[in-house]
């Protein structure tokens, strides 16, 4: 059996993790298995990962060890929870995967997609999400979410411009792909979006007949 496999990606201040976590619960309440985890971590290897990072102490680190670093804990999650949960016929819904390597360092930090797309394909042996919720708001509105919650690592330390590219190039990933993403605007309140969400993972785990 093989499982279903949602990301949710998106800037800084989103409302990823409160939406992924409600997404999970709903599907939940329907009887599926589910298996919530989120990049970079995901596991505890990944976690140590995500620490090196996004501490202020990595202010440093050169943008292609940082790349270099966001796939490493990739490959460990996919080998220890994702393709082991998909295997058994879960759906895992992970807060961010490989389209928040080709936005922030692709579109952010300016590396060569060329390399960023082939270190992808040994990272990650083309597994893509079946489905990827990308959630949209405005930079000045999602930075200033996360100030209020006292949220500042290395990334979000960037100025407004790199988050516009982010944004910008989440938004270009989605064009390129239309069948696989779902834009959603998450200015609405929390329930709004999630009920959105909900309703967009019902109707492809549905299509897909699993
Ligand atoms: P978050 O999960 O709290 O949003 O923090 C993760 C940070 O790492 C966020 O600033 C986005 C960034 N990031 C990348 O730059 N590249 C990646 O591949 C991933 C997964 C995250």
């Amino acid at each position: 059996m093989k499982g279903v496999f949602i990301s949710i990606e998106g800037i800084e201040g989103t409302g990823k993790s409160t939406q992924a976590g409600l997404l999970a619960e709903h599907l939940q309440r329907q009887g599926l298995s589910v298996v919530r985890t989120l990049e970079p971590g995901g596991t505890p290897i990944g976690l140590r990962i995500r620490e090196l990072l996004l501490s202020l102490e990595s202010a440093g680190m050169d943008p292609l060890v940082e790349l270099l670093l966001y796939n490493a804990s990739r490959v460990q999650h996919i080998r220890e929870v994702i393709m082991p949960a998909l295997g058994r016929g879960a759906v895992v819904i992970t807060d961010r995967f490989s389209d928040s390597t080709a936005a922030y360092q692709g579109f952010g930090r300016g590396i060569d997609m060329k390399l960023i797309d082939s270190l992808d394909v040994i990272s990650t042996d083309r597994l893509r999400p079946d489905l990827t919720i990308l959630l949209d708001i405005d930079v000045e509105t999602g930075l200033m979410r996360n100030r209020h919650i006292n949220k500042q690592d290395r990334l979000e330390l960037e100025d407004v411009r790199f988050h516009e590219l982010v944004r910008k190039g989440f938004l270009s990933l989605a064009a390129g792909e239309p069948d696989r993403f779902r834009i959603v605007a998450s200015s609405a309140g929390i329930e709004e979006v999630h009920r959105k969400i909900a309703a967009l993972a019902d109707d492809f785990i549905q299509r897909s007949g699993r």
